[in-house]
């Protein structure tokens, strides 16, 4: 089991998306034997801004910062580059590849000089399903419309992707080993038919697999009656 949970704390990010710092601070302190590695996102930005972060740096873990920007490439580049310069607990920030080539390369410009941050891109959210896109106007289907962005992210400079733990193989036989998977989407075995807005999910195991480098899980943890229970449940099941 110790081995399980080694694998559990290399590879799991927690999502903490929270409202107030009494939350943030709950979990992080709980979670913290066991993660190394938590998730702002924007519910919890937008509440407490970079503030929260100290009670992440508290327990010495790091912080992927998931604003997925998306914005003009200056604004975007000054962004990340505030961040970088005045967070160093900040490793990852996620920008949205559909935000174009010259965005992404602002962003990866501006934290250059971090050789512990990256920059990673969003290709299409995890939550979006094949329906959806004629509503966008796109006459793509859904995975290649992923794929075009993941292409048009890592040639921007990106060192990585966050896209859906079903993309994710296709991602690694297309890039090979070096670049950052990062999957959102994660539903344990038990909870694989629960009722929410993940429409593309896979396991932690299947996700591992398929090869991602980190597995980003919210609710199945800071919703469960018991977090440890089920964080243990998971590493049980690598
Ligand atoms: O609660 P759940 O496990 O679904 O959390 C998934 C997290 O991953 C959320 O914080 C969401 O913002 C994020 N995310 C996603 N899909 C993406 C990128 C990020 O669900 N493509």
């Amino acid at each position: 089991m110790d081995k399980k949970l080694a694998l559990l704390k290399e590879k799991t990010i927690v999502a903490l998306d929270v409202d107030t710092l009494e939350e943030a601070e709950h979990f992080t302190r709980i979670l913290s034997p066991y993660i190394n590695k938590f998730k702002v996102g924007s519910r919890l930005f937008s509440a407490l801004g970079p503030a929260v972060f100290k009670c992440i740096e508290k327990y010495d873990a790091k912080i992927f910062l998931d604003l997925k920007y998306h914005d003009i490439p200056s604004v975007v580049g000054s962004s990340c580059k505030v961040i970088a310069e005045n967070h160093p607990s900040v490793f990852l920030i996620t920008v949205h590849a559909s935000g174009g080539l010259a965005m992404i390369a602002a962003a990866v410009e501006a934290v250059e000089f971090r050789d512990d941050l990256d920059i990673v891109a969003v290709t299409a959210l995890t939550s979006l399903s094949s329906s959806e896109m004629g509503l966008l106007g796109i006459s793509l289907t859904l995975e290649d419309w992923a794929e075009k962005l993941g292409d048009l992210a890592i040639d921007a400079g990106a060192a990585g992707l966050v896209c859906s733990p079903r993309e994710v193989e296709a991602f690694r036989l297309r890039f090979g080993k070096a670049p950052i998977f990062i999957t959102p989407g994660i539903r344990p075995e038990n909870k694989r038919q629960g009722r929410d807005d993940q429409t593309r999910t896979r396991t932690p195991a299947e996700a591992l697999d398929a090869g991602s480098t980190y597995l980003v899980i919210g609710r199945p943890i800071y919703q469960s009656e018991d977090p440890i229970a089920t964080l243990k449940a998971i590493a049980e099941n690598l």
